[in-house]
């Protein structure tokens, strides 16, 4: 992702950005078309993960649908091109206006997480002479092993419909004369690198598939969600192994003919393909600890002060300076927030850093931009794209 010449273009820009490779974006997109291709599989790109609107032109020009959670998700992706009818609303907590808006734009799919939303979708459908298509987001209780602020699949977990009031899921759905039931929704958490658990998911989504096709319900979409992971302790192992991904589910998954099988990645699809570019303002040496303070902070990047995630950092000026005689110092690298938790990394071992020098905090792809706050008032950060240097 970095070479020479990147590093001298980015000593001009100014800091703090987002640089975008958007040829290993294009790589990434399309390896996983290429390997959803031969299962036929439909990809919907959770906007959640990235919704810059330069990656989205090339996520709906490979031909991925648009998984949203807000209506400005399902604004934008509109707005951008996707096609209405691959677009999907999914939430736990979709409002009134939201919904309104969503049936005007007569989108694909209401995934739909409580019976409650049920009965307000079919109400409001039926004011607008409407009839909803709705899948039902299904809490399997499947355990993702990943962070559990990003587990979603499980009984505590607020998402979905537990399975003990699928009965009476069932009875409101006969009685939604508005609503037209068109499958089933899964989706078990985030950053999963462990594909074992996707065989566990698939076994509770054929239960589930069952359990409505006994009861005379036409289960035409099985919705298994998103969550493959990315390497972020080697951001070069580029391109998720999405055949792998696909393969279990082909293995493990009954479809019936007249099934179609929908995936909602996000991460895995941008994740790789961002850095975010920062400056070392101040080096701070102490007894005990030594600091690189930089331009960057929590209100750029949340991950690592919301999930104590982990993103390879890099010193791109000192990187590729060979001189035997630099030695390795121990810093905590931290940003200019007022909080304490305002820190990429604690005792990253790099290169003797100076002010000035540029760092790429790596694999900033998914959930970095999107997550960024105006907390201190900070600037808005930018973006840089890789075809503009
Ligand atoms: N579908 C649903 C219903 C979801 O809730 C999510 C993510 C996805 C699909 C896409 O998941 P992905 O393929 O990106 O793992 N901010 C956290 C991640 C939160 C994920 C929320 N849901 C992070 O920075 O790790």
């Amino acid at each position: 992702m970095f070479a020479d010449k990147d590093i001298s273009k980015f000593n001009n820009i100014e800091t703090p950005f987002y640089y975008y490779d958007t040829d290993l974006l294009q790589k990434t997109l399309r390896s996983c078309a290429d390997a959803a291709k031969p299962y036929h599989f439909h990809i919907h790109y959770a906007l959640k993960a990235n919704f810059n609107s330069v990656l989205l032109a090339h996520i709906k020009t490979i031909g991925f649908g648009a998984d949203c959670v807000s209506a400005g998700e399902v604004r934008r992706a509109v707005e951008v091109g996707f096609d209405h009818k691959k677009i999907v609303f999914a939430g736990v907590g979709k409002s009134d206006k939201e919904i309104n808006e969503a049936l005007d734009l007569d989108i694909f799919c209401f995934n739909v997480e409580s019976i409650q939303e049920l009965e307000v979708l079919n109400d409001l459908a039926r004011a607008k002479g409407k009839t909803a298509q709705v899948a039902i987001r299904i809490n399997p209780n499947v355990d993702a092993h990943t962070h559990h602020n990003i587990t979603t699949g499980l009984d505590e977990n607020k998402f979905g419909i537990n399975s003990w009031d699928l009965p009476e899921c069932a009875e409101m759905l006969r009685i939604c004369s508005n609503l037209e039931f068109i499958g089933i929704h899964f989706h078990i958490g985030s950053q999963i690198t462990n594909l074992d658990v996707y065989k566990n998911l698939c076994i509770r989504v054929n239960e589930f598939s069952a359990w409505f096709e006994d009861r005379g319900f036409n289960v035409k979409v099985l919705n298994v969600g998103g969550g493959l992971g990315i390497d972020y302790y080697n951001p070069d192992h580029q391109i998720p192994d999405f055949e792998a991904y696909f393969e279990i589910f082909n293995n493990f998954l009954e479809v019936k003919p007249n099934q179609e099988v929908h995936f909602e990645l996000g991460r895995a699809l941008v994740g790789q393909s961002a850095s975010l570019i920062t400056k070392a303002l101040y080096i701070k040496k102490g007894k005990k600890k030594n600091f690189v303070v930089l331009d960057a902070g929590m209100t750029e990047l949340m991950r690592p002060a919301l999930y104590q995630a982990y993103h390879k950092i890099e010193n791109l000026s000192q990187s590729k300076i060979v001189n035997p005689k630099s030695s390795i110092v121990k810093y905590d690298i931290v940003g200019p927030i007022c909080e304490s938790t305002d820190c990429f990394g604690k005792e990253v071992e790099q290169p003797e850093t100076f002010r000035g020098d540029i760092f790429a905090i790596r694999s900033t792809g998914a959930y970095g931009e999107v997550m960024a706050s105006k907390y201190n008032l900070r600037d808005e950060i930018r973006a840089v794209y890789s075809t503009e240097m």
